[in-house]
């Protein structure tokens, strides 16, 4: 699909995205847009070369993307100065091969960040209340009258909830669940952000000022203390070499029996073959997973456990953030096109 073919600047989009404010933005900019049409869902490094072709200044790319040392040095023999990933993450981006082809990477954050941690919080009341278990026992036609066991969970109200990674969807996720189920909150962040200390404190100081009981809340040394003391464990950190399988045999085996584990960052931070053996084991142990090892493939005997909640990596599917991160996708690109500054800048 072609968006004004005389734009002097050749831009490519790997995938068609929502909203129609990014093709405009790069349009009035005298861009030519051609948005790939393929239908295949993951793109391979060779379709991607043919799109860039011989001359293009700017890809918006996907988080299913491979873009190392190959497409960065294609763009560049191509003229081109930007790349930007529709996505906050950018663990499927080679920033030293970027920075060796002098390729400006943008990415999109701030636009998904309650979002996604909505779509946590769902994930966690979904595992704790047994919600998916329950609409599938319904549909089957197996209901057949209020029973005093019938699909008892657990109350989130007074227990701990735990994160991993403390960022901006972190926080975020924290404050939602402190604030709408009053949860005492642990937290371990490799980083030493304090958004979460400074806002845990203001909100104590408000619960004290209405008379009502306090939360509690530590930061805790390492993410072993979080493990072992959080009824909910939601895992919110980038993935790298330090993060990669952090929740692996041992981690789990110290967590409690009955806790929940939500993941809506990346799924190569869960080693989850070992996640699988641990439901089969555990059966009051739940999970909420957004995100696989082997995307899109869950792992053998993931999909018969009843005490795992899985959806698509649809952590930042709403409308308006999808539409959100297009645009910052586009303005990326565009800035660098344009020579604008460029902002957010991976390179950084
Ligand atoms: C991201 O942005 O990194 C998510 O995984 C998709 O929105």
């Amino acid at each position: 699909e072609v968006w004004n073919p005389a734009g002097k600047h050749r831009v490519v989009s790997t995938k068609s995205m929502p909203g129609t404010r990014w093709i405009r933005l790069l349009t009035d900019a005298d861009c030519r847009l051609e948005i790939c049409t393929e239908k295949k869902t993951i793109l391979d490094v060779e379709d991607i070369q043919a799109l860039i072709g011989d001359k293009c200044d700017g890809v918006i790319g996907q988080l299913t993307e491979d873009w190392g040392e190959t497409l960065f040095s294609t763009l560049k023999r191509a003229g081109g100065t930007a790349f930007s990933n529709m996505a906050v993450g950018y663990n499927n981006v080679d920033l030293n091969a970027a920075n060796t082809y002098g390729i400006a990477v943008g990415n999109t954050p701030g636009v998904l960040t309650e979002t996604t941690a909505e779509l946590a919080v769902a994930l966690t009341v979904s595992a704790s209340r047994r919600v998916v278990e329950a609409d599938q026992f319904m549909r089957a036609g197996l209901y057949d009258g209020w029973l005093p066991h019938l699909f008892v969970g657990n109350l989130l109200k007074g227990q701990t909830v735990g994160i991993i990674g403390a960022g901006r969807i972190g926080s975020a996720y924290a404050r939602m669940m402190v604030e709408g189920f009053k949860m005492n909150l642990i937290y371990y962040d490799l980083y030493q952000s304090t958004r979460l200390e400074k806002y845990m404190t203001a909100y104590g100081e408000f619960l004290k000022s209405q008379g009502e009981a306090p939360v509690t809340w530590k930061r805790a040394s390492t993410a072993e203390d979080v493990l072992r003391d959080a009824d909910v464990i939601s895992l919110h950190p980038i993935l790298d070499k330090t993060t990669y399988h952090l929740i692996n045999k041992d981690r789990l085996s110290i967590m409690k029996k009955e806790a929940v584990l939500v993941n809506a960052s990346r799924g190569p931070v869960i080693d989850e073959a070992a996640l699988v053996n641990h439901l089969k084991a555990n059966p009051m142990f739940r999970v909420g997973l957004d995100v696989f090892e082997d995307e899109p493939y869950m792992k053998p005997g993931l999909a018969e456990q009843k005490n795992a909640v899985v959806v698509p990596h649809i952590a930042s599917a709403s409308k308006w953030t999808r539409e959100g991160m297009a645009t910052l996708a586009a303005l990326n690109v565009l800035g660098k096109v344009k020579g604008y500054p460029v902002w957010p800048d991976a390179n950084k």
